[in-house]
């Protein structure tokens, strides 16, 4: 039976795969900054475990009680909406240390074992904003863009050990935490220089009315990277992360 470690498990697109998997029979490790049992269905198949991708010493515990791991899930992350000027460096830092340097550390915690199987698979979730320049997101942009271009640097070098590297590439999703976070982390909506601009384009926002990402496509996407060798790289997922996927070709 094949076991799949995740992180950011408390809600969101994280949730929704660790049920996936465990609906086709998998073992699920789904790992939270502050582990909550009754968020899945039971099963003896399912280990909740406290992982905080910030904390090496929390990477560490939680990979050695993991065991064998056949598929990683780099799912933790957030966002903070703002202008470049007006995010602190406290807020870049922030958004850098869990979305790109924590997947990063989990990465790198569960590669050897891998390498010694000769197995695996790491699928990193990033953002389909990394598809267009858009405006109040360029540090979460930023951090997302570099999990992409790591992920694809890395590919070739995990390659002779038999490991597949993803990028799975969310559109936007009201069925998560992810717009609430972001919305109390958001910073400039009164400021006099950025106040109109910021007003406007979060109005923008609010009214598109495009295709939205569902939490199942994002857990399907996960699915199909895990399990099929000839998945691409890159896998949009959501009808809006397609659509931004096949402009940007
Ligand atoms: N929703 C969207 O529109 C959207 C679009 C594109 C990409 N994404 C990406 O998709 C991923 C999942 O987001 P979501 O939409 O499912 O939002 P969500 O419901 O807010 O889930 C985010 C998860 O990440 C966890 N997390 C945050 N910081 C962490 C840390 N330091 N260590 C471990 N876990 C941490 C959160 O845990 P806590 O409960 O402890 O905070 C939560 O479980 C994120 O990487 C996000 O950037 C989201």
């Amino acid at each position: 039976m094949k076991t799949v470690l995740i992180t950011g498990c408390s809600s969101g697109f994280g949730l929704e795969t660790a049920r996936h998997f465990l609906a086709q029979g998998w073992q699920v490790v789904a790992t939270m900054r502050t582990p909550r049992e009754d968020v899945l269905p039971p099963s003896e198949r399912l280990r909740v475990l406290q992982l905080d991708v910030t904390d090496a010493q929390s990477i560490r515990n939680a990979v050695e009680a993991a065991g064998p791991i056949d598929v990683l899930v780099n799912n933790a992350g957030f966002g903070a909406p703002a202008p470049l000027e007006l995010t602190s460096m406290e807020t870049v830092r922030a958004l850098f240390e869990t979305n790109t340097f924590g997947t990063i550390a989990v990465t790198q915690a569960v590669l050897p074992q891998m390498r010694a199987r000769k197995s695996g698979v790491v699928v990193n979730v990033t953002s389909s904003v990394t598809y267009k320049p858009l405006p109040l997101v360029g540090i979460y942009r930023a951090a997302k863009a570099a999990v992409n271009a790591l992920t694809e640097s890395m590919a070739s070098e995990v390659e002779p050990f038999s490991v597949r590297v993803h990028i799975v590439l969310p559109g936007s999703s009201g069925e998560t935490s992810f717009r609430d976070t972001a919305r109390t982390r958001l910073r400039g909506i009164d400021d006099e220089a950025y106040g109109d601009f910021m007003q406007q384009t979060v109005a923008r926002m609010l009214a598109s009315t495009g295709p939205g990402t569902r939490a199942k496509d994002v857990a399907e996407a996960v699915w199909h990277a895990a399990t099929d060798p000839s998945a691409p790289m890159h896998i949009p997922a959501g009808a809006d992360a397609v659509q931004w996927a096949a402009e940007a070709r």
